[in-house]
This record gives C-alpha cells, sequence and structure tokens, in this order.
C-alpha cells in the first residue's frame, strides 16, 4: 500500500493568500527555513496507478501536476483517481471536487449521510456536479464496519465516529451528529499494516485510542501548537478546540497522546500556518523530533 501526501496543511494553506504573520511572511521572502504547503488531501493505492483520493482540496489541481503517479494516462482522457472519499464537509476537503467535473462518468464518492446532506444543501457541491459528470454516492456508515473500493481490492478503510461540528456553513451546524466528521483506519489486506488517519481531531473517545494504539502509522491532527495560538498573534478569535482541533503542547496535547502509542511513525498533517512546528529550525519542530514525531510535507510517500 501507498499513500501520498497531496496535501499538508490546514485550510488556508501555506503561506495563507491575506496572511502576514511571522511564517507566512517568511516563506514568500524565503526568511525562515519553511517549505510552503497545500491544503489537506491524501492519496491511496494498491498498485500505484489507480488511487483513492480522501479530500478534494481547492488546490487539487497543482497537488496532482505534482504527482505524476496519479497521472497514467491509458487513454486520451484518464485520471489514476478511481474513487473520491469526504471525511466531512469542510471547504478545504470538498471544494476540490468541482475541479474533477471534466469526468465522462458520474465520480464514484464516499461520504457519510451527513457530509452528502451538506454538500448537497449548504454547499450544494454534489447537486451543482449533477450537471457535469455526476455523482455517484456511496454512503459510509461510520459504524466501525471495513469496506473495500473498487479497484482497490487489498485495501480496506474502517470509518470510526469523531466528535466534531458540521462546517460553519451546514444547516446543522449547532445541532452535531455522528458522521459529520470521520477518522479513517486504512488497511492493507496485503502487508496486514494499518494506518489512523484524522486530519480533525478534537478529543479521543475510547474508541479513537484502541484505534490509534492498534496502527503501525498515526497520520494525525497537526494543526495547532497551542489552544490560544490564533489568538496570541491576532489572526483569529476562536480558540483551537472550537475548530475541532487539539494542539500539539501541554499536559493533554497531541505529543502526550502519541507517546502512548507504539506506532512505528506518528506523522503530523493538516499543519495550520501559524505554526511554530512548520519552521524547520525552530525549537517546537525540535521538541517534536526528540518526540520521534515527523511533521507531513506535500509529496510525501509512505510504503506500508
Ligand atoms: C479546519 O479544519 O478547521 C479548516 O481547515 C477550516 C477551514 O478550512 O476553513
Ligand atoms: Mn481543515
Ligand atoms: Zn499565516
Amino acid at each position: 500500500m501507498k499513500i501520498r501526501i497531496l496535501g499538508s496543511a490546514a485550510g488556508g494553506g501555506f503561506p495563507q493568500w491575506n496572511c502576514n504573520c511571522f511564517n507566512c511572511s517568511g516563506v514568500r521572502d524565503g526568511s525562515i527555513r519553511a517549505t510552503a504547503r497545500t491544503q489537506s488531501s491524501i492519496a491511496v493505492s494498491d498498485n500505484g496507478t489507480d488511487w483513492v483520493l480522501i479530500n478534494a482540496s481547492p488546490d487539487i489541481l497543482r497537488q496532482l501536476i505534482c504527482a505524476p503517479s496519479l497521472q497514467p494516462a491509458r487513454a486520451i482522457r484518464d485520471s489514476g483517481i478511481c474513487a473520491v472519499l469526504l471525511m466531512d464537509a469542510q471547504i478545504d476537503h470538498v471544494t476540490g471536487l468541482l475541479m474533477l467535473r471534466e469526468r465522462s462518468s458520474p465520480l464514484p464518492l464516499y461520504a457519510t449521510e451527513q457530509v452528502f446532506a451538506d454538500i448537497s444543501t449548504g454547499l450544494p457541491i454534489a447537486s451543482v456536479l449533477g450537471h457535469y459528470c455526476g455523482v455517484e454516492r456511496h454512503t459510509i456508515h461510520p459504524d466501525g464496519q471495513p469496506f473495500v473500493i473498487d479497484p482497490l481490492a487489498q485495501i480496506s478503510f474502517t470509518p470510526l465516529t469523531l466528535s466534531s461540528k458540521a462546517p460553519p456553513y451546514s444547516p446543522h451546524r449547532n445541532d452535531p451528529h455522528p458522521g459529520d466528521n470521520i477518522g479513517l483506519m486504512i488497511t492493507s489486506q496485503t502487508s496486514g499494516k494499518r494506518v489512523f488517519y484524522a486530519p480533525g481531531l478534537g478529543a479521543l473517545s475510547p474508541e479513537i485510542t484502541a484505534a490509534m494504539a492498534s496502527a503501525d502509522v498515526l497520520l494525525v491532527d497537526g494543526t495547532f501548537w497551542t489552544e490560544d495560538e490564533m489568538i496570541t498573534l491576532g489572526l483569529s478569535k476562536k480558540p483551537a478546540s472550537a475548530m475541532g482541533h487539539l494542539p500539539q503542547s501541554g499536559p493533554d496535547g497531541m505529543i502526550a497522546i502519541l507517546d502512548t502509542m507504539p506506532a512505528s511513525r506518528k506523522i503530523l498533517i493538516h499543519i495550520n500556518n501559524s505554526n511554530p512546528i512548520l519552521r524547520e529550525d525552530s525549537a517546537e519542530r525540535a521538541v517534536l523530533t526528540q518526540h520521534g514525531i515527523e511533521v507531513a510535507h506535500d509529496g510525501m510517500e509512505i510504503q506500508l
């Protein structure tokens, strides 16, 4: 099984178009040691030709230009993307669907009932696509039962409920339902190896903790270093928890949780542009290194 990190940044990307924080200005003018990153998305394959796209970022076209393995060119119009799976209906995870509209057949789309509802009402991307390639709906039940996505016969996807919120535009933003947001265990039937993927992880239930403890690779929420990072930098009034993200530092933070996990690789993903871990020579990045934690970058590949 191969996983390619197409986009490792949170919503907004790095640098964010209108942001002049230390990190965003620094990566623009080359005054800090950091690499630009596009918005949150990964692709999974068992044969290196057929890929399931997990989340469709608004940066998808640029991500595909940088990923020739997703373009096998078997016909005059063709793509390695055989299906898309959505983990929530946030803008950074769904708006790239519109860029796939030139397909000549309906796009196989895997999402929960709640996500399908949001992308058919508050942000009606699925309905809009109906006027182009159309969507072949596959409903995910976040009940912990594994399923496969054709033609990736050797990989199973196990959806797990995460406690979070529907996106701000959702008609049920203030009425959370299981399925607004899922985590995924991605298992290779060939190697038996498991990757736990959750780019947004605000709180750990006993089920999520158990799933993380059973994974060989953890690819988890790396959005913020501290709870009040955006507030301190004057970027937003929202703390990390209000956005459904668990910060890395602190006694109950992601680092403390990852320290208890036996996984052979622990990788942070969905990194916000305000996060000091983006600077390769920062003290915060050194802390991660001491704890054996990696920071995902665009183009990173994981082979299992
Ligand atoms: C989030 O996960 O909190 C998002 O990145 C926010 C957004 O895309 O607007
Ligand atoms: Mn996001
Ligand atoms: Zn910034």
